[in-house]
């Protein structure tokens, strides 16, 4: 049985401050959740999170990391300063890094690979854009995505890896693909990490959903068999609405 997981990513929201308050306020809902649960935060907003979080069950994640161990790397972030503060989790090739950072499925592979090197949980995203989805490769898209993402790890790492399945045309849209729609996708994310690890690595990765997940819809996503949780943006930057997910999360 999978543990659910549900992260807020914050994206270029709250300063340190109001991200502390903001954990704060979800702090008693998610010390009583089943389900896992991660706040991704902007770079400066690491420390007072992780403060805020002590204590509690809430983990801590940054929203991306670079894949070198130190050096002439200006305004990047090492892997080894993240867990310094107490990070434990990192987004990886979120669609929007992709778009506008030039994030490749090369770069996704080596911020993969040197997390995991690091005992910091990846989650990585994936996901078709809307030309893709009416043209018919999405699943061919999703596949190559994963493929690449997973290259040189091993089994018992590739196990420990989060999967975000945010097709790009519902991120920040409000268009949510429906439960079907979201639930397709994943298993398909399941069984290429089957064919590429063998079952049981494909039964313990958490897939999770991400893409205008909010209060309302939240419930009928995460009943689905292949979504293992929620990667939320705008839905996680309101305490009420973020606790209504994680309590949901946990009656899934
Ligand atoms: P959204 O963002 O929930 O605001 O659509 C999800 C994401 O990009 O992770």
């Amino acid at each position: 049985m999978r543990k659910k997981l549900i992260a807020g990513n914050w994206k270029m929201n709250n300063t340190p401050s109001q991200g502390a308050a903001l954990i704060a306020d979800i702090k008693e809902t998610a010390d009583k959740a089943s389900c896992d649960v991660v706040v991704c935060t902007p770079y400066i907003c690491l420390p007072a999170a992780v403060k805020a979080a002590e204590g509690s069950k809430i983990a801590v994640s940054a929203e991306n990391m670079h894949f070198e161990d130190k050096g002439a790397f200006t305004g990047e972030i090492s892997a080894e300063m993240l867990k310094e503060v107490g990070v434990t989790y990192t987004v990886i090739g979120h669609s929007e890094r992709r778009q506008y950072f030039a994030e490749t499925d090369e770069t996704v592979n080596l911020k993969t690979v040197k997390a995991l090197a690091n005992d910091i949980i990846p989650i990585v995203c994936v996901g078709e854009s809307l030309s893709q989805r009416e043209n018919g490769v999405t699943f061919d898209f999703i596949a190559m995505q994963v493929k690449l993402a997973l290259k040189n790890i091993s089994a018992q790492d590739a196990e420990k890896v989060v999967i975000a399945y945010e097709p790009i045309w519902a991120i920040g849209t409000g268009k949510t693909a429906t439960d079907e729609q979201a639930n397709e996708v994943c298993a398909f994310i399941r069984k290429t990490v089957k064919e590429l690890y063998g079952e049981n690595t494909a039964n313990t990765m958490r897939i999770l959903y991400g893409g205008s997940m909010n209060a309302k819809n939240a419930a009928g996503l995460l009943a689905q068999s292949d979504i293992d949780g929620g990667l939320i943006g705008g839905a996680s930057l309101k305490a009420p609405d973020f606790c209504t997910i994680i309590n949901a999360a946990t009656n899934a």
